[in-house]
């Protein structure tokens, strides 16, 4: 597996902004949909593309277009704020979803959802903005992979050590994306520093789950 780390000021300036604690959901997302779109810019360099001819309004020239059809799969919940990018960035994109989430005793990923479309000969992005102990991103590219992916690339925004270790020794062959390489996990295995919850700052649910947990 080859780690690809963005590098860019754009990113770091983005990555600190969603590291601050005190950026709030609104600008939490917008900050992701801006990363996530570098991140995909580096992702998709070597998507294939196909000679055209355009016509601009003063005469006809050649271009390139894209020849392939592209599938993201957003890992639930937190890589739901990552799609959008792709969305507005290439509007053909095919989504695809799976729902998995941590025990917070245990830190296991539990999978609860599945929906993807058509993957096989075409390439596949995965996108969860969290790299932890590597679970979560293990089981999502074993499922798409399952359902006969070959081109896979994983993006996240923090990854861990750990998680990276993980994830290259069950895919060697497999790309990541990180905006950032953090420090370590820490006992409730939480990347250090990280930026905390994603899905919580992204949708502003730290109190409900207080609740809906109580
Ligand atoms: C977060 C994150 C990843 C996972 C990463 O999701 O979005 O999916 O943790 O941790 P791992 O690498 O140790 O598996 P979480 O389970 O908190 O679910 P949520 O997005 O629904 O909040
Ligand atoms: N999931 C998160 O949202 N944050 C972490 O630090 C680890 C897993």
């Amino acid at each position: 597996m080859a780690l690809h780390l963005l590098d860019h000021p754009l990113g770091r300036h983005y990555v600190t902004r969603l590291r601050d604690e005190t950026t709030r959901p609104e600008a939490f997302r917008v900050y992701c949909h801006r990363l996530t779109g570098l991140l995909l810019a580096e992702a998709t360099r070597e998507l294939p593309t196909r000679r055209v001819r355009v016509h601009t309004p003063l005469e006809e020239t050649e271009g390139e277009e894209l020849s392939t059809d592209v599938v993201a799969v957003a890992v639930l919940r937190a890589g739901l704020g990552m799609l959008e990018a792709f969305t507005r960035q290439l509007p053909d994109v095919s989504i695809g979803y799976i729902g998995l989430e941590r025990d917070e005793e245990t830190a296991e990923a539990r999978s609860y959802y599945c929906k993807l479309p058509p993957v096989e000969n075409r390439p596949v992005f995965v996108v969860d903005p969290m790299l932890a102990t590597g679970g979560s991103a293990v089981r999502a590219v074993e499922r798409v992979r399952g359902a006969g992916a070959t081109a896979i690339r994983f993006l996240c925004i923090v990854a861990a050590p750990e998680g990276v270790a993980a994830f290259e020794e069950a895919f060697p062959d497999i790309p990541v994306h990180a905006a950032a390489l953090d420090r370590e996990l820490d006992p409730r295995k939480f990347i250090r520093p990280g930026l905390g919850d994603f899905g919580d700052r992204l949708y502003g649910t730290q109190i409900s789950d207080a609740c809906i947990n109580s």
